[in-house]
């Protein structure tokens, strides 16, 4: 599998004490949606910079279509579209304005320019405002206005760094189906820093998950869900609550257990057997005087299994979790 970005060991401390970014190793394939989430000051931004070369690393190495990134790789830099979280505009610049004097910074000829900003106003659905001054325009127009600032270059790669934050619900989804839409070009590869889970799970392919400047997971959005999905099972149940957790104490494949009226939460050793472990489960509620209310299949969504490799890696058993799933 070809990929966009790869970097080694990349790290980078800030006044010799801050380390914003640990030992990452990222690999991102080409024509992926990849989405890179992380809690506030996970190190989402600075790794960004880092990726673009606005910003030198402490120690470690990126490569961006196989070539090293530098801070002075102007000419690479030209393949990457670069979305800020809080981007600035002229204020006085109407969109078609502001695009001409980008596509210009790029050295793009009048005859492709204009081309190329009325297909952009039109595709991210900023006709009705091309004359309109910037400084008017709401949160989701500027968005809307930053990814097509962001594509007028026509980029292999480009780099969002949360395109949805501060937007309504309307506004997210518009900038996801913006985002949707790119992602459908196979020559382009996506890479967007969030902290919304919803809209990663919406739109992305693959994840990766920092926490404290390191990477605790990479991988695709449904081995993500596999690893978190089937490694614990929560059943609602009427009966003795007592007799039952004696019986789960009996079963090898349980790790451990946590109880809360009416509800057992269990956690399995290995997932391989999670079939056996639920038939088991359910045999032993059938041939005993219980009623079972509900049965889920650990994190119902990529919010709650997110929190849950969180969760894991500050007890440090994230890596017993990959190898028990994967
Ligand atoms: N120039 C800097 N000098 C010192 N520390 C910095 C600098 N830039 C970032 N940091 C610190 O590095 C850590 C990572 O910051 P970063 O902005 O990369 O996080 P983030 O994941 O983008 O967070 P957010 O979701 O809030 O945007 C934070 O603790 C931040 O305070
Ligand atoms: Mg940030």
């Amino acid at each position: 599998m070809t990929t966009v970005i790869e970097t080694q060991a990349l790290t980078k401390i800030f006044g010799q004490k801050k380390i914003a970014v640990n030992d990452l190793y990222l690999s991102v394939p080409k024509n992926s949606i990849y989405g890179f989430l992380g809690p506030n000051g996970a190190g989402k931004t600075t790794t960004i910079k880092m990726l673009l070369g606005l910003i030198k690393p402490s120690a470690g190495t990126i490569k961006i279509f196989d070539q090293p990134m530098r801070m002075d790789s102007v000419a690479l830099r030209k393949r990457v579209g670069y979305l800020p979280t809080h981007p600035t505009y002229p204020d006085k610049m109407t969109p078609i304005k502001y695009l001409d004097f980008i596509g210009k910074i790029f050295g793009i000829p009048r005859e492709k320019r204009i081309p190329r900003i009325s297909e952009l106003v039109r595709s991210t659905d900023l006709l009705g405002l091309s004359s309109s001054e910037i400084r008017k325009f709401s949160t989701g127009e500027t968005t809307r206005l930053g990814i097509a600032t962001c594509l007028m270059n026509n980029p292999d790669l480009l780099m969002m760094d949360e395109p949805t934050t501060g937007l309504d619900p309307i506004g997210r989804a518009s900038a996801i189906s913006l985002i949707t839409e790119l992602g459908k070009d196979p020559s382009k590869t996506i890479f967007i820093s969030s902290h919304i889970l919803a809209d990663i799970e919406r739109f992305c392919t693959h994840v990766g998950i920092v926490s404290n400047g390191k990477l605790i997971f990479n991988g695709t959005i449904s081995e993500v869900k596999k690893l978190t999905n089937a490694n614990s099972i929560i059943l609602e149940l009427e009966g003795d609550m007592h007799m039952f957790t004696q019986f789960l104490q009996t079963m090898p494949n349980i790790l451990k257990h946590e109880t809360s009226p009416g509800i057992v939460r269990v956690y399995l050793r290995d997932i391989t057997y999670y079939k056996e472990t639920v038939l088991q489960l359910f045999q032993f509620i059938a041939d005993n005087p219980y009623q079972l209310i509900s049965f889920k299949s650990g994190s119902e969504n990529l919010e709650d299994a997110f929190l849950q490799l969180l969760e894991e890696e500050k007890s440090d058993g994230f890596l017993r979790g990959i190898a028990r799933a994967l």
